[in-house]
C-alpha cells in the first residue's frame, strides 16, 4: 500500500536567485501553482528575502505588492485579491498563543493563502500539508531557495 502512495516520497525543490527581482518572480510562479488554499512557512535570516517573496505571491493574486510589508507589529495582515492572502510574521512572537488570539487557526480553516515569515516558530499551529520554504543568503544578492512539502525546511 505505502509503496504505491504518490505522497510518500519527500519532495524538495531548489532555486538559486541572483536578485530580489528573481526571488519575487519565483514567488509569483509559486503562487500560480498553489491553488486557492495553502499554508507556507518561510524560514530564513533577517534580510534573506522572505517579504520579497511574499510580494511576488501577492502580485500573482492581484494584490498590490507595495501593500506587502513585514507585519511585525500587527502579527497578521489580510490582503484581498483574487484569492485572500494572510501574511503573518512570527519574528517577535513570544508564544504561539498570541497568533491563536489574532485568529490564525480560523484563517487556516478557510480558503486563502497563509504565508508566515519565521514560520518555524509557529510550526505546531499549522497543518501537516504546509509548504516549507527556506531562503539562505549565499553571498551578495545570491540566495538559495528550497521548497519542501514533507514538513521540514
Ligand atoms: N536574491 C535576493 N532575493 C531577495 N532579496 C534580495 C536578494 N538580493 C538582495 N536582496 C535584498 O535583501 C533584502 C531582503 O529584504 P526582505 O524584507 O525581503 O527580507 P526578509 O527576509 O523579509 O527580512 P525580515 O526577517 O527582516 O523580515 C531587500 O533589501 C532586497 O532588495
Ligand atoms: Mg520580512
Amino acid at each position: 500500500m505505502g509503496k504505491m502512495s504518490k505522497r510518500s516520497e519527500p519532495s524538495t525543490e531548489e532555486f538559486i536567485s541572483n536578485s530580489s527581482e528573481e526571488t519575487r518572480a519565483w514567488g509569483k510562479k509559486l503562487a500560480q501553482r498553489l491553488g486557492d488554499w495553502a499554508c507556507i512557512l518561510l524560514v530564513g535570516n533577517l534580510g534573506a528575502g522572505k517579504t520579497t517573496l511574499v510580494k511576488g505571491i501577492a502580485e500573482e493574486l492581484g494584490i498590490d505588492p507595495n501593500a506587502v510589508t513585514s507585519p511585525t507589529f500587527v502579527l497578521i495582515r489580510e490582503h484581498y485579491g483574487r484569492i485572500r492572502l494572510i501574511h503573518a510574521d512570527a519574528y517577535r512572537a513570544a508564544s504561539t498563543k498570541e497568533f491563536i488570539e489574532v485568529g490564525l487557526a480560523e484563517y487556516l480553516e478557510q480558503p486563502g493563502i497563509v504565508v508566515i515569515e519565521w514560520g518555524e516558530k509557529l510550526a505546531e499551529l499549522v497543518p501537516a500539508h504546509a509548504i516549507w520554504i527556506r531562503i539562505e543568503i549565499l553571498d551578495g544578492t545570491r540566495r538559495r531557495i528550497s521548497l519542501s512539502r514533507d514538513g521540514r525546511a
